[in-house]
């Protein structure tokens, strides 16, 4: 009808929530983790660093840092029983339906990260998670490439374990870090390392409401990420691009189909629920694209043919009047693929990076104390009427 709906002032935790995690702001294209600028801490800070900083609320001190890092080795390994869950994927599997569920596996073999209660619980369950999480990620990888798991190497930092662990040749005695790609790898990963309350957050903080425990959150939130219209964009941008050059590289063609309403096509890697001026992330990874692909001779023609997207964009009307401008999925696709990543793995590549933004809000969640997460509803449906024998329908 129009009016102003007002909720019953007691139904606490109805998917909005406070949080002193992130601060948006999406006319200004701000982001700010626990108050420190996303440029700041992209530019100085380590992946493990601001992992921190998300879940435990400030900087770590040097001394804070290395125990973190030297509790998540204690945790490193995972289950080999949990490789028989891997053996059970077809290869074509996607990756992020293989991590869901490992992730969701790892509460069988880790039955003391369910119901936590006290802090050192909570502590032990979120090491656990930091641990075996990227072991889960590598493992997706070497699935899709047919290769032998890898046990990665504790001498190396945390990015870089990743790495190894994710791109170590089984033929290779040693494996020589890119100093570029673990660069480009630590800054991507803080840009996508909390988000506020957006799509899978919200999904990780209302399963987390229910107790339901760390793990079993997390895996509704790689979920959630999946679709399309979030983290799944980073994966569908790429392959809008490669379509466009396959197509000529036509991009005006595409622009036209983006405002055809009759054929619905959305321009993957554009639009925002909050920025409706320009997301900060995307603005650091298209700079940092240039870097990384001058850095590693690598030449991209799909590269090309976002910019020239983009510049189309910023200049058409229906983009400009509906606020349309590239999110932290348009250019970060380009970096990932430099470094070798295969397209359907940058969504998981996004997951790695939101891990600690995810366990940060769950904690915050459960330390509030919060209820169990229930949306409110209007609803639009039938009055009461007389139930009719199915003679008489
Ligand atoms: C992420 O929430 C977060 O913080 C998410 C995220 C994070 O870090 O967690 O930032 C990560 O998910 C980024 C978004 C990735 N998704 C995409 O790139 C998919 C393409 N983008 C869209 O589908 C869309 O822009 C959304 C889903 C991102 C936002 O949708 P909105 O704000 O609900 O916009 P809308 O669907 O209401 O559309 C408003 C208008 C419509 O046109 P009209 O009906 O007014 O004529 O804008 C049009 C839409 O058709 N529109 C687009 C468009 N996005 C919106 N038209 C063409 N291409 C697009 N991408």
């Amino acid at each position: 009808t129009g009016g102003l709906i007002t909720l019953d002032p007691g139904y606490k935790n109805t998917g909005s929530c406070k949080s002193a995690i992130t601060f948006l702001n999406g006319e200004e294209g701000i982001l700010r983790y626990r108050g420190y600028s996303i440029e700041e801490l992209a530019d100085k800070a380590s992946f493990l660093e601001v992992a921190y900083l998300l879940i435990f609320g400030e900087l770590p001190t040097q001394e804070q840092l290395d125990k973190l890092y030297k509790d998540i080795k204690k945790e490193s390994h995972v289950d080999e029983e949990m490789k028989k869950i891997l053996d059970g994927f077809p290869k074509s599997a996607h990756p992020m339906g293989v991590l869901s569920s490992l992730t969701s596996a790892l509460i069988a073999f880790n039955p003391s990260a369910v119901n936590v209660e006290s802090d050192e619980e909570m502590y032990n369950a979120i090491i656990k998670l930091l641990a075996k999480f990227p072991v889960l990620v590598a493992w997706t990888l070497r699935k899709k490439n047919g290769q032998p798991l890898d046990y990665g190497d504790s001498s190396l930092d945390y990015v870089d374990n990743i790495l190894k662990m994710m791109f170590k040749s089984p033929h290779e005695e040693h494996y020589d870090i890119d100093p570029v790609v673990s660069s480009a790898l630590n800054k991507l990963l803080i840009l996508h390392a909390d988000h506020e309350q957006n799509c899978s957050t919200s999904t990780v903080r209302i399963v987390g409401s229910s107790h339901a425990g760390l793990f079993a959150s997390i895996s509704a939130g790689i979920s959630a990420l999946w679709g399309p219209l979030h983290g799944g964009a980073n994966q569908a941008v790429i392959e809008m691009l490669e379509n466009i050059k396959e197509d000529g590289g036509d991009t005006k063609k595409y622009m036209g189909k983006a405002k055809d309403k009759e054929d619905p096509f959305r321009l993957m890697g554009f639009g925002h629920r909050v920025y409706k001026n320009f997301d900060p992330r995307a603005k650091i990874i298209k700079k940092s694209a240039d870097q990384v692909l001058d850095q590693l001779g690598v030449e991209d023609p799909v590269l090309d043919i976002a910019k020239g997207l983009e510049k189309e964009a910023l200049e058409d009307s229906y983009f400009v009047d509906r606020k349309l401008y590239p999110n932290v999925d348009f250019y970060s696709g380009i970096i990932y693929r430099a470094l070798g990543i295969p397209t359907e793995m940058f969504t998981v590549m996004f997951a790695l990076g939101r891990l600690p933004g995810w366990i940060a809000q769950w904690r915050e969640m459960r330390l509030e104390k919060e209820p169990i997460g229930r949306p409110r509803q209007v609803y639009t449906g039938e009055n009461l009427r007389d139930f009719k024998d199915i003679s008489k329908r």
